[in-house]
């Protein structure tokens, strides 16, 4: 690890992304940085942290800025660890977003015959029945109603595990599973019992899915598991193992996110009327809606990378082996880049945003994101027409990679 050779601002010297205040709102930090403190060491986190929009996207263009992040923390640091821990490491090596070419060349190849824009497209009347079905109960149970947890979580789940094929009765059982892996993606947050708990959630949906895949090569289906296993380039093809790993990826990936953009963003118009107003007013506002939700407040807080080489960034040496997070968060909301970039403006168009990342692992997701979130945010508004916020403090995901609601209590 690097002993930076500036000092930071001293106010800035020990800041903290996920300090209370931080994890409610981290912009006014993140500008504090980004114009001050643009490459960042923290010795809190022993990670450099990148805020500036321009070196954020050279640094997702940068193959020096390594995403095999994984294989290296568990060499160095779960060999002692218990085995569960392990093999659930072990799914996550093979997942695309943590390998570099030439291994990650080749799953996503592969991923990307079966996961194509034809069948990201047909699930669009899919998702507003579904919408539609838990609107309708939360309307008829009345009182207040949660638009993470009754909303947008199941919805993003549902969409997800139908169109890999997951059997609907099986649909809650991902819930538990997934918020259990959260802790292992995005940090135990010092806590080993989350470790242990995001090991045994990722082991038991990966024996299920196993079981799927047995299933699905018996018996192919309409869906993504038979067309992962059927995904072929020349005489390549996922084993059973990657298809398994790769289902995990797609359910996690596909659904905590969404859920977040959905939840964040429906904050987001409820607190600033008059873009409400707008996009009630012209629904084919829908889609550049979905934009400037993302850059104004993304799920994507950061993302993470391992220095494969020592790189100089802004008067800094970032040496091999240093972990960094690149902020998209902070990228979107760069002043240099984006005119009046706090303010949200649902017309914007025309400034690339960072929100599903840049490069090689740009999100693969990204088409049924925007597609979930334009069916569902404006349904949301349009069915729940009266909807306002509870009056309670809310409650944020209090981790350095993401940025989402736990809960959105409304009335209705
Ligand atoms: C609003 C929702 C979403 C956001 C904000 C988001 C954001 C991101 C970001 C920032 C990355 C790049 C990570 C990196 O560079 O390390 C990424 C990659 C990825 N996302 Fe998403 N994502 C969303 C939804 C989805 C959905 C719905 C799916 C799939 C069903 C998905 C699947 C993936 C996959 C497979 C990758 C890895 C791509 C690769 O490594 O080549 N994401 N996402």
């Amino acid at each position: 690890m690097t002993v930076p050779q500036m000092d930071p601002p001293l106010d800035l010297a020990d800041a903290d992304l996920l300090s209370p205040e931080a994890v409610i709102d981290p912009y006014p930090l993140m500008a504090a940085l980004r114009e001050r403190d643009p490459v960042h060491w923290s010795e809190r986190y022993r990670s450099w942290f990148v805020m500036r929009f321009d070196d954020v996207s050279a640094a997702l263009r940068d193959d020096r800025f390594s995403s095999d992040r994984i294989a290296p923390y568990r060499r160095a640091k779960l060999e002692a660890a218990d085995p569960g821990v392990q093999a659930a490491f072990g799914v996550l090596e093979d997942w695309m977003v943590f390998k570099d070419p030439p291994d990650h060349t080749r799953l996503r190849r592969l991923l990307n015959r079966a996961f194509t824009p034809r069948a990201v497209s047909a699930i669009r009347p899919r998702v507003l029945e579904l919408a539609d079905e838990l609107l309708d109960a939360a309307l008829a149970r009345g009182g207040a109603v949660d638009l993470v947890g009754d909303y947008a979580y199941p919805l993003t789940a549902s969409v997800i595990a139908e169109m890999l094929g997951v059997p609907r009765e099986d649909h809650p059982r991902f819930k538990d599973w997934s918020d259990q892996i959260t802790g292992l993606v995005f940090g135990s947050l010092g806590n080993p019992q989350r470790y242990a708990a995001g090991a045994a959630g990722l082991g038991e949906l990966a024996a299920y899915l196993s079981e799927l895949v047995r299933r699905h090569e018996r018996e192919p289906a309409e869906d993504l598991i038979s067309a992962l296993i059927a995904a072929r380039d020349d005489d390549d093809a996922l084993s059973p193992d990657e298809v398994v790993s790769t289902g995990v990826l797609l359910l996690f990936a596909g659904h905590e996110t969404t859920t977040s953009l959905i939840g964040t963003g429906l904050l987001a118009l409820v607190r600033n009327p008059d873009q409400r107003a707008l996009l009630e007013a012209d629904p084919a506002l829908a889609e550049s809606a979905v934009d400037e939700l993302l850059r104004y407040d993304g799920p994507a807080k950061t993302v993470a990378r391992v220095m494969a080489a020592d790189v100089e960034l802004r008067g800094r040496t970032l040496r091999r082996s240093d972990r960094v997070f690149l902020c998209p968060a902070s990228a979107n909301r760069d002043p240099e880049v984006f005119t009046d970039p706090d303010r949200l403006d649902i017309t914007r168009h025309g400034e690339r945003q960072l929100g599903f990342g840049l490069g090689l692992h740009y999100c693969l997701g990204a088409p049924l994101a925007r597609l979930e979130a334009a069916v569902a945010i404006p349904r949301a508004l349009e069915r729940l027409p009266g909807l306002r916020p509870v009056d309670t403090e809310l409650a944020w995901h209090p981790v350095l990679l993401s940025r989402g609601l736990r809960s959105f209590p409304v009335h209705v």
